[in-house]
């Protein structure tokens, strides 16, 4: 096939972008949008800080633009992001009762997902809650106030907010299957898999350096699909786009057979949040790069 998400198509995949509200009215942005991508996730439009600004009160607007453009064009949309320690409005990291934090984590779940129920195949439940260099999660409000089980309980709700929607865990740097991160992510699956917590699909962000992948990341991601779960490439971009870099990330994929796709974090260099990088596919001008056909061959 010609575009990138036909080719990832043909094998059952599919391949997916950021996207971000404000420049869906840019026509040389659209139009690559809805040639190559068949998945979108919103850049910042689902996350924590846009949705629930104050307490119960919901801002879907921005969100549902992305969500309709998508129907438009017969996209599929990943949710990012329900529970991460960034981009959070104050009034919740201020938050130091347990009961009262638990019921506003759970009641942002809850709402979240039943307003956009039956338009997400996969949400990030719970993003970035693990630390780097260690097997333990990282300080946040969650863990503060909550401790370990906060991530056991985001995911029991949002299974009972929608049971039609994958549930993912999603990360970086734990592509590395020797990094005590990547074993601190690996333990919870299995875990969770063993007690029967609802959790369908683990997210590696791959944001990589201009080496690409490291070479154990075919190992990370078929151990991680052994577990029962589906694995997803959901940020990927490279400093530079070297061509064996994104060559040998698509390949990691393509060789697995539970892995669901993969997502570039962003269309354009100019649109990458590591813009001074020229991470993507595309350049400023929307012209493909030699990295675009390095991942076409590859899927
Ligand atoms: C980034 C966005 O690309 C930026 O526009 C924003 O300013 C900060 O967040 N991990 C994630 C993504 O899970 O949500 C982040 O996106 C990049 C790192």
């Amino acid at each position: 096939a010609s575009t990138l998400g036909a080719q990832a198509a043909a094998s059952g995949r599919y391949f997916g972008t950021a996207v971000a509200a404000g420049k869906l009215g840019n026509s040389t942005y659209s139009t690559i949008l809805d040639r190559e991508f068949n998945m979108i996730t919103p850049e910042n439009e689902m996350k924590w800080d846009t949705t629930e600004p104050s307490r119960g009160s919901f801002n879907f607007g921005p969100a549902d633009q992305i969500v309709s453009h998508a129907v438009a064009h017969g996209q599929r949309m990943r949710g990012h992001t329900l529970v991460w320690h960034s981009q959070l409005p104050g009034w919740v990291s201020s938050i130091g009762d347990a009961n009262t934090l638990r019921s506003v984590m759970d009641n942002h779940i809850t709402s979240e997902m039943t307003h956009f129920k039956g338009k997400i195949y996969a949400w990030d439940v719970v993003n970035e809650a693990f630390a780097d260099g260690s097997t333990q999660h990282r300080s946040s409000v969650f863990q503060n106030v909550l401790g370990n089980g906060f991530i056991e309980e985001a995911f029991r709700t949002a299974r009972a907010a929608d049971s039609s929607a994958k549930l993912c865990y999603n990360d970086y740097n734990i592509e590395n299957w020797s990094d005590a991160k990547t074993q601190g992510v690996y333990a919870m699956v299995k875990d969770f898999k063993s007690r029967g917590v609802p959790i369908d699909c683990v997210g590696f962000q791959s944001h990589f350096g201009s080496g690409g992948p490291p070479s154990s990341f075919p190992t990370t991601l078929s151990n991680f699909a052994a577990l029962g779960v589906d694995v997803q490439l959901t940020e990927l971009d490279i400093a530079q786009a070297p061509t064996t870099g994104y060559s040998n990330t698509v390949k990691a994929c393509v060789n697995v057979s539970r892995c669901a796709g993969i997502t570039v974090w962003g269309i354009r260099d100019s649109d990458s949040w590591r813009s001074g990088d020229n991470p993507l596919l595309f350049d400023g001008n929307g012209n493909k790069k030699s990295a675009y056909d390095a991942v076409l061959s590859a899927l």
